[in-house]
Formats: C-alpha cells, structure tokens, sequence
C-alpha cells in the first residue's frame, strides 16, 4: 500500500473528506513552525484580515504565486470574474511586500481561446504600482502530443517588481555548458572570443528556461495526488535570484507546498497559504519529511500513506478508485 498512488485530489471531495481528520488546519487558522518560523495559513488569500493576521508586522522581500487558471472552463463573464479576483489577491500581496521587493506569477494561455487569461491578467496589472520586468517561459520536457498543432510545452511566468529590489545574477546560470562562439573584439589589443571574456563557462537561463524537468512520478520531488506542482528546481532559482538568507517568501497558493520547501532548503522564511486544508497539510507534511528523510517528495507513495495503511475504508475507497480511473503519470498544468 506504500506505493499506493493518490489520484488527483482537488476533484474528489469524497477523498478529501477521509484525509480531512487528518489535517491540522481548518479555514483561519495559521500554522507556526518552531524551528525555522514558516507559517502556514488555511484561508482564502484574497481576503484583507487572514493575510494581515499572516503577516503580522513583517513583510516579505518576495512573492510566488501560482493560482488557479482553469481556462477550460472560462467564459466571458468567468474571465471578467478571474481578473476581479486576481486583483483581489494581488492587493493582498502587495500591502504584504516590502518597499523593494518583487513578485512572480505563473499563468497559462489557452491557445484555442485567445491566449486567455494571460493578456487580460497583464492589463490588469498594467494598472497596479507593479512594474514589469520579464516574461520568462519555461520549456516542459514533455507537453499534450497534437497532429495538428505545435505541441504545447511551455508555462509562463511573470516577473514583476515594486521599488527597486535585488537580483542576484548568480542564481541565472545553468549547468549548460556555452558551445556557441562569436562576438570577437579586440581587448588591450588582443582580439579576444566572447567565452573568454565571460565569468562563466555555462549559459544564463534568461528569460526562456530549457533546464527545467517537469515533475513526474518517478521523480524524488513527486506529490502524490497535487495536480499542479511546480518544479522545485524553477522555485528555487527564483528565490535564489530575487531574495536573500532569512528574507520572507510568500505564496498564497501553496498547494503540495514547493516554495515552502525550497524555502526551507535555502534558508528563507515561508509564509504561505492555501485555502483548503488537505493541501495546507500536505505543504506542511513536506517540510517534515524533508527534514526527517532529506527527501523532497513522496515519489510513488504519497503524504497520507500512514494513515491509509491503518484505514480500511479509506483504503477501500482508494482501491475501487484505482481501478476505476488510472492516475496519470504526468503532471498537467491546466488548472
Ligand atoms: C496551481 S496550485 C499551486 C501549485 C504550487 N505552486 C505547487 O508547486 O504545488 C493552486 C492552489 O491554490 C489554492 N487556492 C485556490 N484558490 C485559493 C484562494 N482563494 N486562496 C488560497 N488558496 C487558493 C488551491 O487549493 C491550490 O492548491
């Protein structure tokens, strides 16, 4: 049973009510980590007081936000809704952050829909003390197969700043090693390659990121059952550019807790969110493994697994589940 993958859990209210007993958390209530200070709350983000009472009097260098673009289902009036709500919660992150600080958010476009709900979103922000500052894509290793379209393999990621806050260019080089030649010039009158007048023999990620493995479940990093984990090699090159050891790093979209993790890795503070409860307690669960195991997932067990060894009828429910509806190795990233 171990190795008893969860399905997809944000679909399945049935099996969200068995792991419910087993989450600490219950809408308004924070979770304080003794040991490195993280806080976890179980809340929806937009609202003003539970990110106040989040953040207390401090504020955070860095945000981190991955909502929710479930652009299947977007019609016109739901589309208007998204981008009211994205305000609503790029409100709350911005009384959250420091005067110099910056923001990163991941969104999709839906091709077959006008790209929404991208454009609309960096309208809106037009409209915000947000400055843009780049437009990163990051390439999946593998994307949905189409005949008759380009393959869809990217995830975008945009990077936003308030004042003027650090970069650290460090964080921007891959393990790539630089094969191109080129850009000769004459230096103290020896002509000179560009590769030899450059700090580093690897290349920069810029802003299209090819270094990137998309989660799947023979990885170590795997949650079982979050639909929509982000790579922890991507959150930690964004913390490790726009923050600094003991900063604070927000996210209010949690979920199997990446940026929590990463967090914890390279010596930050955490303050996240996530408004249901399974999800708050599997983002904390993580930073517990890692700090019992030195693992930064389930892999192919999950974070309930304990607990489903001793449930009959959680176990139960599982096993028709499974075989009913075979869990999909891959990780999607349309919600
Ligand atoms: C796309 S996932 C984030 C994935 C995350 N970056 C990771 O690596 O695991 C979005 C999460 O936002 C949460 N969420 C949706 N609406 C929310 C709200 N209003 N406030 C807080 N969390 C919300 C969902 O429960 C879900 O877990």
């Amino acid at each position: 049973m171990e190795n008893f993958p969860l399905p997809r859990l944000d679909d399945d209210e049935e099996l969200k009510s068995y792991l419910l007993p087993y989450c600490r958390l219950r809408r308004g209530d924070i979770w304080t980590d003794t040991l490195k200070r993280h806080k976890v709350l179980c809340d929806d983000c937009t609202i003003d007081l539970s990110i106040k009472k989040l953040m207390g009097e401090e504020k955070a260098s860095l945000a981190l936000h991955d909502p929710p673009y479930n652009f299947i289902a977007f019609d016109q009036r739901q589309l208007i809704s998204f981008t009211e709500w994205s305000k609503r919660w790029v409100n709350t992150t911005a009384f959250s952050l420091a005067d110099n600080s910056s923001m990163y958010v991941w969104l999709g476009a839906d091709q077959k829909n006008h790209f929404q709900p991208l454009p609309q979103f960096m309208n809106m922000m037009a409209e915000t003390d947000f400055f843009s500052r780049s437009f990163i894509t990051m390439r999946n290793q593998r994307g949905y197969g189409t005949q008759k379209n380009w393959m869809s393999i990217r995830q975008e990621l945009l990077y936003y700043t308030k004042g003027v806050p650090s970069f650290d260019v460090n964080a921007e080089y891959t393990d790539i090693p630089k094969i191109l030649r080129g850009y000769y010039k004459e230096i103290h009158g020896v002509v000179k390659e560009n590769s030899e007048r450059s700090n580093s023999q690897f290349i920069r990620a810029g802003n299209v990121w090819v270094d990137v493995q998309q989660v799947f479940y023979r990885m170590e990093e795997n949650v079982n059952g979050c639909f929509a984990q982000k790579p922890l090699k991507a959150v930690k090159r964004i913390i490790q550019a726009s923050s600094s050891e003991n900063d604070i790093v927000i996210d209010f979209f949690s979920h199997s807790g990446t940026t929590l993790l990463a967090s914890e890795i390279l010596n930050r503070k955490c303050f996240c969110a996530d408004i249901d409860p399974v999800f708050c307690e599997i983002s904390i669960r993580r930073i517990e493994n890692h700090r019992a195991n030195h693992k930064t997932g389930w892999q192919n067990s999950n974070p309930f697994y304990k607990e489903i060894e001793s449930n009959n009828s959680l176990k139960n429910y599982l096993q028709k589940k499974y075989s009913e509806v075979k869990t999909t190795s891959l990780k999607v990233n349309l919600i």
